[in-house]
């Protein structure tokens, strides 16, 4: 049977988030102690609840004896539901304060190994399952979910279809050297995805307009800071497109996410310390510009000495080297026509110089690097061919692929933005790793 005290505290329950509708109110939180401090008479737990944090007040004189005993040397992280009047007050963090007028210990914890002191990256990630609940990484967290539907509330208006592919696939995507392989019944071998785009041209045949959106694994044995082996990619692909269409929607889809996470994410942004200014200026036009002029603006620093090796035509832009473009442009920019030597096979070919791919990255300022990858797709049946073979990949495999160049084959383009990327750059935060719940990398595959 529910006691008096029980029925009192589930009562008029409300999130943290809403105090501001109940002013003056009596009202529960249901939470965990963030922190505690005691002065005397009085206690000051603040208690989290997952939408935001509230300081509470706790007069001894005010609450039962075994309340208040029940608080008094509560450690962080207990599970506590507290009952209390909510007081508007200036000075508080966040607006409100919480009288407390009565509370329940759900769980009492003792020696929550994050506290407030400084602890090492490794020893965070080690708990990543406790560190989700730091004010930090709830704000990187809440922003990335923000990214998410902006992601998808734009393609979703803008006339594409959702459209998932696969993550076991027979074959490789983005080339053979990142390819996670596992064991598929009998012997066969399956690769997890490095990419729905193979699986979007079908679908894009079908639809006309499509994404899809899920994660996508890289083998990558590099280890910096933009790379995860597990990441999550959004995929949008479209029939009857051209690399310009590629760069127009990326200028519009970029845009679109940035002023959604500016309008929504105001309190986490404060809490990263981002300086919004930067998000602002993320508006179309973004400027464009040809790999050829790109390698001279390398070549030129070079020669001024901002750059320790000469970067030579022909090759594909490391970190520095794109941070040293982007440095030049206040917004994204969009550097197109690469050599085909450094794209994927199916890449189509500018038809004025055909060592050209008509590709397009997109790299984002302050040196996040590349942020979207994508271009229009090649459409002749035996040009893919001949790169499947010089590729050296499994023609048995793309059989299916190559009926696409056989029935209707069109012009067609796309592009793939990673999420995480995307999410640090939002957030101005250094590494990717602190943008998704649980990071999967070269030497971290725990918790
Ligand atoms: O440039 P990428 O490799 O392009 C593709 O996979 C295309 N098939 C996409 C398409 O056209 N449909 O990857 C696209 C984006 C990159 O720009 C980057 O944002 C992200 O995916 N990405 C990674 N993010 C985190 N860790 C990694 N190891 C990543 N590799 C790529
Ligand atoms: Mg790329």
């Amino acid at each position: 049977m529910a006691t008096q005290m029980d029925e009192q505290l589930s009562m008029n329950q409300v999130y943290i988030n809403e105090l501001s509708k109940h002013t003056g109110q009596e009202v529960t939180l249901k939470g965990w102690l963030y922190n505690l401090r005691s002065s005397g008479k009085l206690l000051f737990p603040q208690l989290r609840d997952g939408t935001g944090i509230v300081q509470c007040v706790v007069f001894k004189k005010n609450v039962q004896p075994e309340v208040w005993d029940a608080l008094k040397g509560l450690g962080q992280e207990s599970a506590l539901i507290i009952r209390g009047a909510v007081r508007a007050d200036e000075r508080a963090p966040g607006g409100y304060e919480i009288d407390v007028s009565s509370a329940e210990v759900v769980q009492s914890a003792h020696d929550y190994p994050i506290t407030p002191k400084e602890h090492g990256t490794e020893f965070l990630m080690d708990h990543r399952h406790l560190w989700l609940r730091s004010r930090r990484q709830h704000a990187i967290l809440k922003v990335r979910a923000t990214v998410v539907k902006a992601v998808r509330d734009f393609l979703d208006n803008d006339g594409f279809t959702l459209c998932d592919a696969p993550i076991f696939t027979p074959a490789a995507c983005e080339g053979t050297t990142t390819l996670f392989e596992v064991n598929y019944f009998d012997e066969e071998k399956a690769y997890l995805t490095q990419s729905g785009q193979l699986y979007n041209e079908a679908t894009a045949a079908a639809f006309g307009k499509v994404y899809c959106f899920g994660p996508t694994f890289r083998a990558e044995k590099s280890k910096t800071r933009r790379h995860l082996t597990e990441f999550w990619m959004v995929e949008p692909e479209m029939a009857y497109a051209t690399l310009d269409d590629v760069m127009n929607l990326s200028e519009r889809f970029l845009s679109y996410i940035a002023s959604r996470v500016i309008e929504d994410r105001k309190e986490e942004l404060k809490i990263l310390e981002r300086d919004i200014s930067k998000l602002e200026t993320i508006v179309p036009p973004f400027p464009r510009l040809h790999y050829d002029d790109a390698v001279k603006m390398l070549q030129e620093g070079h020669e001024r000495g901002e750059l320790e090796n000469r970067f030579e035509w022909g090759g594909d832009f490391g970190a520095p080297d794109e941070t040293y473009i982007s440095g030049h442009f206040d917004k994204p920019v969009m550097v197109h026509h690469y050599p085909a030597a450094v794209k994927a096979f199916y890449m189509a070919r500018d038809p004025e110089r055909s060592e050209l791919a008509l590709g397009v990255d997109v790299l984002a300022p302050e040196g996040y690097g590349e942020v979207i990858g994508g271009g229009a797709r090649a459409t002749s049946l035996d040009f893919l061919r001949e790169q499947i073979a010089i590729h050296e990949l499994p023609e048995e495999a793309f059989n299916w692929y190559l009926d696409l160049r056989r029935y209707g084959s069109v012009p067609h383009a796309g592009f793939g933005m990673g999420i995480e990327r995307c999410t640090a750059w939002m957030c101005g935060i250094e590494h990717i790793r602190e943008t998704i719940p649980f990071p999967r990398m070269l030497y971290r595959l725990k918790p």
